[in-house]
């Protein structure tokens, strides 16, 4: 026994030399959609602890609200933010903001205003927005590393970073590669199937498909142009419209703590107009994704309309439907509103939408 304890002290310095000299295993691309993954849904992340990403974007509704909340609540009760939360799905395949020198119109940004330009740059929108995750600064959110369950994995990708703003470049860079990685974009919905020809539609289906890219003008905006060899698609060019909607009045928003809107109901959401400092494009928001859109309801940047017939009746006849816009200067009018549609081919048009949830797997 004595011997064999005798060895184990010889060996050890041998250990270290080797703990030293070999190389470790590399850092993959892998273990970051791993660490991001962990912060994503870490509930310790706010500030009381228990709200993570997850709160707001869960994987049971594409990433989107799961509570069918036309707004979001954040971590201190009656706090709200003012919109809609938006599904993660494909967000890696947004563009950043830019404006197109010729027609003047602008395209891509996240958000529903577009005002961030990059997924590791906009988290410090929900990590420090009091109305969401509320952390006072960096140091506070740092802090948390500390204590974190991954702490070992976050210290072996990023090399354990020293300073509070390297640390927290690091925390962000590990969610953002979460948002890039496959989860996020699976395209392996009904229609994804359809286009390999392991699908096939019902006729009210094909009907609204047709509608679709045709008469009905959808993909003027929600644009179906692949994107890629295997022709996928993302139902959205990005550009940004005011679509005409009537203010929300029931928002949560108008009426949340006066800390996070001091203009009660005299708030005016401007979308893009505010973003870029021009009133020409006040009450413009940017044109959503439809993948995964049957589950992420309600709809629109204020969550106002709570159904997906409702949304796409009020975005084929609203002209009709005699509603005072929040906006009513810049309204788009040229591709929408003003379609004479029938109930069946509205309903077809519902039907096609409904092909676009990931996660299909066999005819129901
Ligand atoms: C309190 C609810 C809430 C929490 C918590 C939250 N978000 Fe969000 N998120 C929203 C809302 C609402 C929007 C839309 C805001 C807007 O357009 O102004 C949004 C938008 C986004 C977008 C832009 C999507 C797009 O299509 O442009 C990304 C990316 C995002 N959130 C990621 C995250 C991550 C990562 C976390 C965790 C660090 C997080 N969010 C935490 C509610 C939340
Ligand atoms: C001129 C561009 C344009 C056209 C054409 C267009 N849309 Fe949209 N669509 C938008 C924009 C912009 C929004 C978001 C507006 C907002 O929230 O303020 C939107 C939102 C939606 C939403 C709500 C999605 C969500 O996640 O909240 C649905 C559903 C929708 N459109 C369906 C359609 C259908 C169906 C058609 C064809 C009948 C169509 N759209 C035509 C630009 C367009």
């Amino acid at each position: 026994m004595q011997q064999l304890i005798k060895i184990g002290i010889w060996m050890l310095p041998l250990w270290l030399l080797a703990a030293c000299v070999l190389p470790r295993k590399p850092v993959t691309q892998a273990d970051k959609v791993e660490l991001g993954r962990e912060l994503f849904f870490d509930k310790m992340l706010s500030e009381p602890d228990g709200q993570a990403c997850s709160v707001c974007h869960s994987p049971r509704a594409a990433f989107a609200d799961p509570f069918n909340a036309p707004i979001s609540e954040g971590m201190i009760d009656g706090a709200f933010v003012n919109r809609n939360g938006q599904s993660l799905m494909y967000v890696s395949f947004i563009p950043p903001l830019s404006k197109n020198a010729e027609t003047g119109e602008f395209s891509g940004g996240l958000f529903w205003d577009g005002r961030s330009n990059d997924l590791r740059h906009q988290l410090s929108g929900p990590l420090f927005n009091p109305a969401e995750m509320n952390n006072p600064d960096t140091s506070a959110l740092v802090y948390e590393i500390k204590f974190a369950e991954w702490r070992k994995a976050f210290n072996r990708c990023y090399n354990k970073p020293k300073t509070e703003l390297a640390q927290y470049n690091a925390m962000v860079d590990a969610l953002a590669h979460f948002e890039e990685s496959e989860l996020f974009r699976p395209f392996t919905s009904a229609y994804d199937a359809f286009l390999k020809g392991d699908y096939r539609m019902t006729p009210e289906e094909r009907i609204g498909y047709e509608l679709f890219r045709g008469q009905a003008n959808c993909t003027k905006c929600h644009s179906m142009d692949p994107i890629d060899a295997e022709g996928h698609v993302l139902f959205s060019n990005y550009s940004y419209h005011n679509v005409g909607l009537p203010r929300f009045e029931d928002n949560p928003f108008y009426t949340t703590l006066p800390t996070i809107n001091p203009n009660g109901r005299s708030v005016v959401d401007l979308g893009l107009g505010a973003v870029v400092n021009d009133p020409l494009q006040n009450g413009k928001f940017r044109t959503p994704s439809l993948r995964n859109v049957a589950v992420t309801g309600p709809y629109f940047h204020h969550g106002g309309v709570a159904t997906l017939e409702e949304a796409v009746h009020f975005m084929v006849a609203r002209d009709a439907m005699g509603l005072q816009p929040e906006f009513k200067e810049n309204i788009e009018h040229k591709w929408i509103g003003g379609m004479q549609l029938t109930a069946p081919q509205e309903k077809a048009l519902v039907a096609f939408l409904q092909l676009l949830t990931d996660g299909f797997t066999e005819v129901p």
